[in-house]
């Protein structure tokens, strides 16, 4: 029995749910979390996509970039999370070098689902990514792709910059997305892309896109904790809001973000690229 002045809990968010939110048109509200207080949070405020994602490297850990992440402490993040949340759905980042084979891609992924209790993990790219997408599927974990500005191609792309502007880097990215949907995967984040070639994809697919300075043309949109509260430090990306300043609060903050993303005034024209 629940506390008479407690609402029942909403029902959990999982890949069916995440199908239905697409086809009704609702867009999914997505954020990180990385400890269970936050977690709480984000779900008492209706989140429906908590990711721990490997930018814990970045704005938990100080480092400069998410390689130095590991299973290990993707696991145990995701545990802590896990303690928070009553019905969003928890997705663990697949760390820089964790899925280079299927097998080691399963082994990790089967580490988060049992011992950090997510319900989904992310992958970044495509290409020799498919495999390892469509290994992890076929074995009962969904996966969500990752395109676009993906943070663990640093090294070879020299920095964090916009994807698909240029004509053939858009039709690549086009080509890359219609492969992770056919690998399995049931979403797919798209980082950093012009806000027309984001849509023309969302459009184009069946399974939700969620997008980080994307535009609002996404299914869905997601922001890192620490960008959203404003304490990320260092150069701010343009798509980044501080909801921190107007909502007040922590739990302020990410009430504005749910409600401004649900009614697609976030991300504005400011917040994306052409
Ligand atoms: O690691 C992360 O937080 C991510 C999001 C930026 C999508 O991959």
């Amino acid at each position: 029995m629940y506390a008479s002045d407690a609402p029942p809990p909403r029902p959990p968010v999982n890949v069916p749910e995440l199908r239905r939110l697409k086809s009704a048109g609702t867009p999914i509200v997505a954020m990180t979390a990385y400890d269970a207080g936050f977690a709480a949070v984000l779900d008492a405020e209706g989140v429906d996509f908590v990711l721990v994602g490997d930018s814990l490297g970045m704005v938990v850990q100080g480092e400069v970039s998410t390689l130095p992440v590991t299973v290990d402490q993707i696991v145990y993040h995701c545990r802590a999370v896990a303690r928070g949340l009553r019905g969003a759905l928890l997705v663990a980042d697949m760390p820089f070098g964790a899925d280079a084979t299927p097998e080691r891609a399963f082994d990790a992924g089967v580490r988060m689902l049992k011992e950090g209790n997510a319900g989904m993990v992310k992958i970044e790219g495509a290409g020799v990514k498919l495999d390892a997408i469509r290994f992890l599927v076929e074995r009962e974990i969904p996966v969500c792709a990752h395109l676009g500005l993906t943070p663990q191609s640093v090294l070879r792309l020299g920095g964090y910059k916009v994807q698909g502007r240029e004509a053939a880097a858009a039709e690549q990215l086009k080509r890359d997305a219609r492969a992770v949907e056919a690998a399995g995967a049931t979403a797919l984040v798209l980082e950093c892309v012009p806000s027309a070639l984001a849509e023309s994809i969302t459009r184009e697919l069946s399974i939700p896109t969620i997008g980080i300075g994307a535009g609002a043309g996404c299914d869905g949109q997601i922001l890192v904790l620490h960008d959203l509260l404003g304490v990320s430090g260092g150069h701010r990306p343009r798509f980044v809001k501080n909801f921190l300043a107007d909502g007040g609060s922590v739990q302020g903050a990410v009430r504005a973000y749910a409600e401004a993303v649900r009614s697609r005034t976030f991300p504005a024209s400011e917040h994306a690229y052409a």
